[in-house]
């Protein structure tokens, strides 16, 4: 668990990288959508885990060539591929963790909201294989827009009778990675030390920053709370522009969704110290769904870190009730969809 910088709370634990590749765990993860742009380097940041022995690749078409390629590295995890709805099912059973980044990202001048229609469609198939396959395994959900995917995913899940909030998440840990990293660089601070809640939904102003929250305790002005807080929630624009029609963040995304595998499996290991920001279904505020840090055990979430939301700046504040009704849009967004389809 040191490559995930953050995560690491006692950096005397620090290992050399290849020492810990001999199995400690045995936990099978899938990855559905594993021959995209996310899917590849997700894959292989999973591969290096010590805790997985089965990695499950899936996707509609070149999953083959991925897995063969991931098979040839030295650690533990055997790599199967599965292609197609017919080998959907065999890639899920027994699987402990399955991550979802099938989808299609945005392009210059869209938003995340423009990719509902498609992407939705497209993790409804993949949850109601989930709750048919797998129904206990944790479900990570990376395919935008996440503020409607997790209400979507919600809805199917209740429909087939297997819903457990406490496993389902919507995958936020790039918008922590980045707030780690950008006030690191403003502040001239160990990225190591450094680690900032977000809190609310994944998407332009509904992402928020509790800069506050920081630690190691570091103080900002008021210009330095706006900039970052805009840079934050505007970098995966940032990505697509830079990549000028070749997609959005797939590097820092996989990155991020593989620390927050890693976390998952540590819970599941039995340990007791996992903390990881992720949108789920809560009661810290009235909308039904909300990212915060929460407490990973081997059940799920084991408690929400309320004192987050305790003790905000009047920015936080002001920001928080700004964003809950573009929030609570795309919620009910998400359970429409359902509702309208099924
Ligand atoms: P990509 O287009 O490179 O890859 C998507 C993969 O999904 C492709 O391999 C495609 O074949 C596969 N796919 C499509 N339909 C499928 C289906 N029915 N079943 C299984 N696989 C299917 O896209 P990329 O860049 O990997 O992005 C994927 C998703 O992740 C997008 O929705 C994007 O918006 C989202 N994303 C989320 C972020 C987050 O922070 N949560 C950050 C960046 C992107």
């Amino acid at each position: 668990s040191s490559l995930w910088a953050s995560v690491v709370s006692k950096p005397e634990e620090k290992q050399v990288f290849s020492s810990q590749l001999q199995p400690q765990a045995s936990f099978k993860v899938a990855v559905l959508g594993a021959a995209g742009g996310i899917g590849q380097p997700l894959g292989l940041l999973i591969k290096m885990s010590p805790l997985v022995s089965a990695l499950h690749l899936y996707d509609i078409a070149n999953v083959k060539g991925v897995a063969a390629d991931l098979s040839h590295c030295n650690t533990p995890s055997q790599v199967l591929d599965f292609t197609g709805p017919s080998e959907l099912a065999n890639c899920l059973k027994g699987a402990d963790v399955v991550v979802i980044p099938a989808g299609v990202p945005r392009k210059p001048g869209m938003t995340r909201d423009d990719l509902f229609n498609i992407n939705a469609g497209i993790v409804k198939t993949l949850v109601e294989a989930v709750a048919d396959n797998c129904p206990d395994a944790f479900i990570h959900i990376i395919s935008n827009p996440v503020n409607s995917t997790i209400p979507i995913a919600a809805e199917l899940l209740k429909q087939k009778g297997v819903y457990n909030p406490k496993k389902l998440f919507g995958v936020t840990t790039l918008d922590v990675v980045r707030a780690n990293t950008f006030i690191a660089q403003k502040k001239e601070l160990k990225l190591i030390d450094v680690d900032v809640p977000v809190i609310g939904g994944h998407a332009g102003i509904t992402i928020l920053p509790l800069l506050s929250k920081t630690r190691p305790m570091v103080t900002f002005s008021n210009e330095e709370v706006k900039e970052l807080t805009v840079r934050i929630q505007n970098a995966g624009t940032e990505v697509v522009e830079a990549k000028a029609g070749a997609g959005s963040a797939t590097l820092s995304m996989a990155y991020a969704a593989a620390r927050f595998v890693e976390s998952s499996l540590r819970a599941l290991d039995g340990d007791r110290d996992v903390y990881e920001c992720s949108f789920v279904q809560s009661e810290l505020t009235e909308l039904p769904f909300f990212a915060s840090r929460v407490k990973l055990g081997q059940k799920g979430i084991e408690a929400f870190v309320s004192a987050d939301l305790e003790g905000l700046s009047e920015y936080e504040s002001k920001a928080l009730e700004a964003l809950k009704p573009e929030l609570k849009a795309s919620i009910e967004k998400g359970v429409a969809f359902v509702h309208k389809t099924a």
